[in-house]
């Protein structure tokens, strides 16, 4: 796929496998694509953990994935996950597994439930050098797309800082209240948004 304008947030036909480029008849031999996004594998879970070190560890202490736990749901559920790649590198990723219950709880932070119906959204996260770009918010209208086409799955849940919540709002995700989990002393918003559909999701459409 070619480099786009990264503020350009319209979703585009999606046809994503884990380990395989978007688009790989337009690669050239031996050269990297300049852009490409596509689900994630277990050998992707250094390049996630590094971003997630910078993003979450070096600034909470925490994060909301180890390593062990990155390569679990990678290896369970990488069609919940998506990868952007710029010159063969993770700029910018989101890792999701599916969930049973209405609401989060602390299993949910380490679960994936095959038989659910709603995608837990264990994190986003953008490279520190290329945050305020759009990438963020370019890479989460693409996951909802990708997620649209999903029969199984009906609905995302996440949990964020307060701080956030207006920048999910964006995306069609409405407040469900606090969330039951708390990570130390730091506590968080539920939010949730449908995702039914045929994959094409609706801009402002509110999901
Ligand atoms: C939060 C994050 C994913 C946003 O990605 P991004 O590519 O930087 O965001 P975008 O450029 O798409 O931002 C669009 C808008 O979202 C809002 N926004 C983005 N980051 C924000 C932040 N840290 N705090 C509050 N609002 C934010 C702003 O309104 C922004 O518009 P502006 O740049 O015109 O002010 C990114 O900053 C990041 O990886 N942060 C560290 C990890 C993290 O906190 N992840 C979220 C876990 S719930």
């Amino acid at each position: 796929m070619s480099t786009q304008s990264t503020h350009d947030l319209e979703p585009e036909a999606l046809d994503l496998q884990p380990g395989i480029p978007e688009a790989p008849s337009h690669q050239r031999r031996h050269t990297l694509p300049a852009s490409e996004f596509r689900c994630l594998t277990p050998e992707d879970a250094a390049s996630v953990f590094e971003i997630e070190r910078e993003a979450f560890i070096s600034v909470l202490g925490i994060c909301p994935l180890y390593l062990d736990e990155v390569k679990y749901f990678l290896t369970l559920c990488p069609e919940l996950s998506l990868g952007w790649f710029q010159e063969g590198r993770l700029v910018a990723f989101i890792i999701g597994s599916l969930w049973d219950q209405e609401r989060l709880t602390q299993e949910s932070l380490t679960l994936h439930r095959p038989g659910g119906h709603t995608v837990h959204l264990h994190v986003l996260a953008v490279h520190h050098a290329c945050r305020r770009q759009g990438k963020g918010s370019t890479l989460m209208w693409r996951y909802l797309h990708h997620l649209g086409s999903q029969p199984v799955v009906h609905r995302a849940v996440l949990m964020c800082e307060d701080r956030l919540v207006p920048f999910y709002q964006r995306f069609g995700f409405s407040l469900m209240g606090p969330c039951a989990i708390t990570l130390g002393s730091l506590t968080f918003m539920e939010l949730q948004c449908s995702t039914q559909g045929n994959g094409s999701l609706r801009r402002n459409s509110g999901c």
